[in-house]
């Protein structure tokens, strides 16, 4: 499974990046919207840390816009990647889009029917958001291992992101289930090198070697 880091904190995707496990970004505008800077530079500068896919969300309401839109960022870097709504007219940017070459990632999924129009209109990737669905009491995962049967009884090209990742339970659950990517924030991926009994064999192991270490 492929990870990417989503946030638009630079500090945050170098650090990720510095793991050697980073595959790629995804932000939104609630995460450009916390931080400093114009967001063309945002995305320019997280493309120069990370090769691979970034990416950079369209808000126009119509098809029209988000295709121009799409065609600026995407004239950005060529590893950025088109973030289009799952909505009608984000459908049909999407194709529009696809016909030129220009990947998108639909975002916004909350149904498996949503992820195949996604998929059939042509995404290169297709989001479901599963911490959000749990917030109002559904099962966010199941949603997903939905998403990638059909995307298996289809042959789909389309790669699933695992999406609103909220703790390490929800990448375990995507790994297993064979989601393609899952899209992770920065506290997560912390929680995920840890583990106690890792903290306590360092404390313990540290300990016994200050009582051999000037041994002649
Ligand atoms: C994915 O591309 C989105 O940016 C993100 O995962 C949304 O997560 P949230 O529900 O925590 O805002």
């Amino acid at each position: 499974m492929k990870f990417f880091i989503d946030t638009a904190n630079i500090e945050q995707i170098k650090e990720a990046a510095s793991i050697g496990i980073l595959d790629g970004v995804t932000t939104n505008p609630t995460l450009i919207s916390r931080e400093k800077g114009n967001p063309e530079d945002i995305f320019k500068a997280i493309c120069e840390i990370v090769d691979g896919p970034v990416s950079a969300e369209a808000v126009s309401p119509d098809w029209q816009g988000m295709v121009k839109e799409g065609r600026h960022l995407a004239s950005l870097h060529k590893n950025i990647v088109v973030k289009i709504p799952m909505t009608k007219e984000g459908l049909k940017a999407v194709k529009v889009l696809a016909t030129e070459g220009i990947r998108t990632n639909v975002t916004l999924v909350f149904s498996p029917i949503q992820a195949l129009l996604a998929a059939r209109a042509g995404a290169a990737f297709v989001s479901p958001f599963v911490g959000r669905l749990d917030d109002i009491a559904s099962e966010g995962m199941e949603r997903v291992e939905q998403i990638m049967q059909i995307f298996s009884n289809y042959a789909l090209s389309a790669e699933v992101i695992v999406a609103s990742i909220r703790h390490p339970m929800h990448v375990v659950r995507a790994a297993m289930i064979g989601a393609h990517i899952a899209t992770i924030p920065f506290k997560v991926i912390e929680q995920m090198m840890k583990h106690p009994l890792t903290d306590n064999g360092i404390t313990r192991f540290l300990a016994d070697w200050e009582k051999v270490k000037n041994r002649s």
